[in-house]
This record gives C-alpha cells, sequence and structure tokens, in this order.
C-alpha cells in the first residue's frame, strides 16, 4: 500500500466516524425533536445536519473538486455567520429528510473525489488537509449536538457505559511541578492542525505547580458550602457581575436536593465526588481559583505541561508520546457519557504526571484567544481569525465528547467566559518562583 493509500483510507475512516456519530444522534429522537431549539444557546439538530453537509461541499466539492454546487440557493442558511443559532429555526431550513438526502449525497461524491485526489498538488489537498479540516468540522458539530442533547428536556435517549474506574490505586500528589524553561509551543509540522495552532514557537515558561488531575465535583462543593458563590472577594468584577446577573449558585445542570444531583443527558443523580466538575463558565473557574488560593494556568503552561519532555527537550504530540489516543490513554470520543474519576487513565499521564490532561473535560486557561507569532489565516478568516481577542477564552485538551480527530497537545478551543453549556472543567496552578507568585 502506498503512502497516499493509506491516508485514503484514514481519511475515509474519519469521514465514515464522523458521519456514523452525526447519524446516531439525529436518529435517537424523533423529527419534532430534531427541528425543535431545545435552547437559544443551540441551533436544532436539522441545521447542524445540513450546515456539515453544506461545508463538505463548499472545501471538498467545490474548492477541492472544482465542481459546479449542488444546492447554492441554501448556502446562506447554513453559513453560521449570517445567522445567529437563536434566529435558526426561524429559517426555511431543509427538513430531516432532505438534509439527510443532501448529506448523502455530498458524501457519495466526496468519496468519488476522494479516489482520484492526490494529497501534493495544492496546498489544501497537501497530507489530506482539506479532508481532515472536513472530518473535524463534523466531530467538532458533534460535540455541539451532544451539547444540545444535554440541554434537552425530557426521557434519556443516550447511553453509553460508565467511563473505566482508575488502574492503579496510588494516592497521587494534590499537584505535579514544571520546571522553568522554553519550550516548543504549537505545531508547525501536524497535517491537520487548524491555523490558530500554527506556527511551533518557542515559550519561556517560569517554574510552576499544576493539578495533577482536574478539580472535582467534591472539591467544587466545597468551594459552594464555604459561600464560594456570595463572596466578591473570589470574583473578578465582571464575573461576579455575571454572577449577580444570572443568579449562579453552582455548576449547570446541578439542582440540590437535600444534597447535590446532577442531571448528565435526562437522567438525574447524586454528584459523584471524585468526578472532574463539568459545566463551569470560567468565572466559576477562575473564582475557585482564587478562593482556593490558586490561578488558573497560562495556556502556555497548560501545554507545557502536557508536551514537553524534559528528557528529549522536544514537545510530544501527546501527553503520552506521539501515538494517536486509544481507550487506554484518554476518554475521548463519546464512548462514554461523563468524565472518568480524578485520577484515571495513568498510561496517559504526562512527563509531568499530570493526568487526563487530554479527554474528559475541557480546561479553562486564564489566556485570552490570540494568534501566536507568525499566525497566518488559513484556509479562511472565519476559522479563527475573526475571533482573536479578550472576550474569548482559551480551553484545552477536549472532553468526553470530543472526537480524537479533533483533539491533539497543540489543539486550542475557545469561548466566552460566561459559557457553561460546553462540556468544560478545569484544573488550578500557581507559580513556584517567588517573585511571581
Ligand atoms: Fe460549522
Amino acid at each position: 500500500m502506498t503512502d497516499n493509500d493509506a491516508l485514503r483510507e484514514r481519511i475515509a475512516g474519519e469521514l465514515s466516524a464522523a458521519r456514523d456519530r452525526t447519524t446516531y444522534l439525529t436518529t435517537v429522537v424523533d423529527e419534532a425533536d430534531l427541528v425543535r431549539q431545545h435552547s437559544p444557546l443551540m441551533s436544532p439538530l436539522v441545521w447542524d445536519l445540513a450546515h456539515v453537509a453544506n461545508q463538505e461541499e463548499l472545501w471538498l466539492l467545490r474548492e477541492v473538486g472544482g465542481l459546479t454546487p449542488i444546492h447554492p440557493e441554501i448556502d446562506p442558511l447554513y453559513d453560521a455567520f449570517e445567522h445567529p443559532r437563536s434566529k435558526r429555526p426561524t429559517l426555511p431550513l431543509l427538513a430531516p429528510g432532505e438534509a439527510r438526502g443532501y448529506g448523502h449525497d455530498v458524501r457519495g461524491r466526496v468519496m468519488d473525489l476522494l479516489e482520484k485526489t492526490r494529497f501534493d498538488g495544492t496546498r489544501l489537498t497537501d497530507g489530506g488537509f482539506a479532508f481532515g479540516m472536513i472530518a473535524q468540522h463534523e466531530q467538532q458539530h458533534d460535540e455541539t449536538m451532544l451539547a444540545t442533547h444535554q440541554l434537552r428536556v425530557g426521557p434519556p435517549v443516550l447511553s453509553a457505559p460508565p467511563p473505566p474506574a482508575p488502574s492503579d490505586a496510588v494516592t497521587l500528589p494534590a499537584e505535579v511541578f514544571v520546571p522553568g524553561g522554553p519550550f516548543t509551543m504549537g505545531t508547525s509540522t501536524e497535517p491537520w492542525a487548524l491555523d490558530n495552532e500554527r506556527p511551533a514557537h518557542v515559550v519561556d515558561v517560569p517554574p510552576f505547580y499544576l493539578d495533577t488531575t482536574p478539580v472535582t465535583n467534591a472539591a467544587y462543593a466545597a468551594f459552594i458550602a464555604d459561600g464560594g458563590y456570595d463572596d466578591p472577594r473570589w470574583w473578578t468584577a465582571d464575573g461576579w457581575a455575571h454572577r449577580q446577573r444570572a443568579g449562579l449558585e453552582a455548576p449547570l445542570f446541578w439542582r440540590w436536593e437535600g444534597e447535590w444531583v446532577r442531571v448528565s443527558f435526562g437522567v438525574a443523580l447524586p454528584i459523584i465526588p471524585n468526578e472532574p466538575v463539568l459545566h463551569v463558565s470560567w468565572y466559576e473557574a477562575d473564582a475557585y481559583a482564587r478562593w482556593a488560593g490558586r490561578r488558573l494556568p497560562t495556556e502556555a503552561e497548560w501545554e507545557k505541561a502536557a508536551r514537553h519532555d524534559p528528557v528529549s527537550g522536544r514537545s510530544r504530540r501527546y501527553p503520552w508520546g506521539d501515538f494517536e489516543p486509544t481507550p487506554e490513554v484518554a476518554n475521548l470520543g463519546q464512548r462514554h457519557l461523563r468524565p472518568a474519576l480524578a485520577g484515571s487513565y495513568p498510561l496517559g499521564a504526562a512527563p509531568s504526571g499530570a493526568r487526563q490532561l487530554i479527554g474528559d473535560v475541557w480546561e479553562w486557561t486564564s489566556s485570552d484567544f490570540l494568534p501566536y507569532p507568525g499566525f497566518t489565516a488559513w484556509p479562511y478568516k472565519e476559522y479563527s481569525e475573526v475571533f482573536f481577542g479578550p472576550e474569548y477564552k482559551v480551553l484545552r485538551g477536549g472532553a468526553f465528547g470530543v472526537s480524537p480527530v479533533a483533539c491533539r497537545g497543540t489543539f486550542r478551543n475557545w469561548d466566552y467566559p460566561i459559557r457553561r453549556q460546553i462540556f468544560a472543567g478545569f484544573r488550578t496552578a500557581r507559580s513556584a518562583s517567588l517573585e511571581t507568585a
């Protein structure tokens, strides 16, 4: 098998994995549920269904293949920049059957195109980039659809086995030490990395300590019990104003019934104390960290803890090394519908000793979403560039509902600091050097 054949096989596998997941998420509910808006924060599921097909047509059939548009008249309906999510239910969207038919039609033509594509002609096809981008895009919408499922009210429709319990019973230290010094952040070589992960550049990070695992429900409940939501000392001015306005008292989907209960995909159960906390905003994460006498890690600290190998001096693709994620090293890919207990996945530990940096919960960092030095927008400004600025905070590491194809040690996610319908948790840090403590 040539390298091109192997790449073709990988692309076909990733595209069909994404479509299988899309199909699952949109066939476990009925048609009325597909067209309903479950939250003003989210699109109706049927919008995502046709949008992924439309983007696949735009980038693969039209840009790579040079083919004539199939339905140019629907392009504006599925342009995420033309219509905010809250307005999408009012659009003359394709009905569920039509959306599925369109997706099927596009995919059939993409598979024909894939057979003919050489992977060294243009920047879009180099290393299969555009195909990888589209597989990631569909999986990112699957993650968004999973968030819509979590917001949906009604009997549970999704099920999955619980994550495996930690396989080692050792008591982990609360924090790990990451020595100071330069490391390589970002990538110039990862073929399917998106523009905001590029280019690789050296960053000097002072020594710091990082929580070994994400912050747990029990730790977060202690913050609540200690009056953390009622003490403005722990909150930024913006965070406190938001906490007051929105009436925040606990993570989203938590409710007090004599004990904390969390609703997860329609199932209400007492919180699991040692499970990473989920569905907290950046403001809540930041307030918790101050209450704990700590702070959120910077994005550079997070990536150094996750990738830097102090023995070789190089940055790994993932905390555990360079091989792709497997079920033994990280909780990714919606195999489970919740994070694994803190301390799970010893085989996925970073050289620093930190665990679960990849998978389980997205982790808020203290950093604004900004371009790396030498950034150039590719292949379109609306992927990242229009979002750069202080209004968005960076999240790292992916969550249980993130596909491995859309998760790397360099992968950057971003959102508003008030958002908490995303699968976000966090861990905390502290500086090691006295002058920066
Ligand atoms: Fe999209």
